[in-house]
């Protein structure tokens, strides 16, 4: 069955009728509790505006951070609601807990156009359980706060794209109890992630950095068959020069991945391309002192925080005659000026092949916020993902409980 979008449901008519919306509000914040890249906030945007100004009742959930299934004030949505309020241009309110009194209350109150976000929902430990009675019975609370005095069910809209690959009450076991619909935000993801996995344009380069060989294992699997460069830089890439048999020094290491990244070199070699330089430090800090040295002469004792110009320069070859590009995952150490040039090297690369007309991806988090950071245009890029791990597991070729229910 196909999925209902946001627009079937505004063809129904939502005035006055409650509408509960999974967003993904998981921004990063610093230590003082300012939020460091609004970029899942604006995307939230359109959908929930167009249902206030539809003059919905409008219940939005969503988390922040992985709280441990109780409130937690340094988890509070507090600053995620004054600015979600800022961008739609109209109050949020924020209720003070999850679907407990004040929920309800402030449910009961709205009137027609209010927005209001509930407390981060993972305060509550049912979200995330593994027992599928315990999600439903949160699920069954979420779905109380839309209905109608007269019983009429509300409706769930997702729009969560971030986390439409957790199987969680909010996500996954709402849209079993109410009418469900994507969002304009999930909608454009799928379409996207769709496009780079059937009608994929090669040359196809395959840019993937962060700090866990783990964490891109699956996907380096799945796409090494598909795309015709795998380009690896970030903490990742240590391991697979270790692989190699070349000493990294300090860098981060996973031990246990070596001999998985030397059947993937030997199986995938003509693919896998890696760093032929390094910028490496002596300590994991901004004003580190940093020299660049050869990949295979990375001295005892000192890091790598960075890849190198000659990598840049490199990588850069292959991506300028990209005609799709998919990129997760910085090159270095990003947020530290001195170890930035390498993700701002090949995100300009990128941004080049975007330009002669090849569809490039940026796969959300850490990435997503480099190009902010670095004050990269935005849309230099085709598009960029709100979702992490969601993006990494569609182009798995794994099902997303998220997108999967709301076929149902
Ligand atoms: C993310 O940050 O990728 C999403 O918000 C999902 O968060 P999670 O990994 O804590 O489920």
């Amino acid at each position: 069955m196909a999925i209902k979008s946001l627009f079937d449901l505004l063809a129904e008519g939502v005035e006055g009728r409650g509408v509960l919306v999974r967003s993904d509000l998981n921004v990063p914040l610093d230590d003082s509790g300012n939020i460091t890249d609004p970029g899942r906030i604006i995307a939230s945007v359109p959908t929930l505006k167009a249902l206030a100004e539809a003059g919905a009742k409008v219940v939005v959930t969503a988390h922040l951070g992985r709280p441990k299934g109780e409130p937690d004030p340094k988890f509070s949505l507090a600053p995620v609601a004054a600015a979600l309020g800022e961008r739609l241009g109209r109050h949020v309110q924020l209720a003070g807990d999850v679907v407990g009194t004040d929920a309800l209350a402030r449910a009961e109150g709205l009137t027609d156009g209010d927005v209001l976000l509930l407390e981060n929902i993972r305060f509550d430990a049912r979200e995330t359980s593994k027992d599928d009675a315990e999600r439903l019975a949160l699920a069954k609370a979420l779905a109380g706060l839309v209905e109608a005095a007269d019983g009429t069910p509300g409706a769930f809209v997702s729009d969560g794209f971030g986390v439409v690959h957790r199987k969680q009450a909010s996500v996954y076991d709402v849209a079993t109890l109410l009418p469900h619909y994507a969002g304009t935000l999930v909608d454009t993801e799928v379409k996207v992630l769709e496009q780079l996995t059937s009608s994929t344009e090669r040359p196809y380069a395959v840019v993937l950095g962060g700090s866990k060989v783990s964490d891109k294992l699956a996907v380096i699997e799945n796409l090494a068959t598909k795309a015709d460069s795998i380009v690896i830089g970030g903490g990742m890439c240590f391991t697979f020069l270790a692989a190699q048999g070349l000493s990294v020094g300090s860098s981060l290491l996973q031990e246990e991945m070596i001999d998985t990244c030397k059947t993937l070199l030997e199986t995938y070699g003509d693919v896998i391309h890696l760093p032929v330089d390094i910028v490496a430090a002596d300590k994991f800090a901004a004003d580190a002192a940093a020299e660049t040295v050869p990949a295979d002469q990375i001295p005892d004792g000192k890091m790598g925080l960075d890849i190198g110009p000659e990598s840049v320069k490199r990588f850069s070859a292959l991506l300028s005659n990209a005609k799709t590009v998919f990129w997760n995952g910085p090159m270095g150490v990003f947020e530290f000026e001195a170890f930035s040039a390498g993700t701002k090297g090949v995100a300009e690369a990128i941004i080049g092949a975007t330009g002669k007309g090849a569809f490039s991806v940026v796969g959300g988090g850490d990435s997503a916020a480099a190009v902010r950071l670095l004050g990269l245009p935005e849309d230099g890029f085709s598009h960029i993902s709100t979702g992490g791990g969601a993006s990494l597991e569609y182009l798995e070729g794994k099902t997303l409980p998220g997108i999967d229910v709301l076929e149902a």
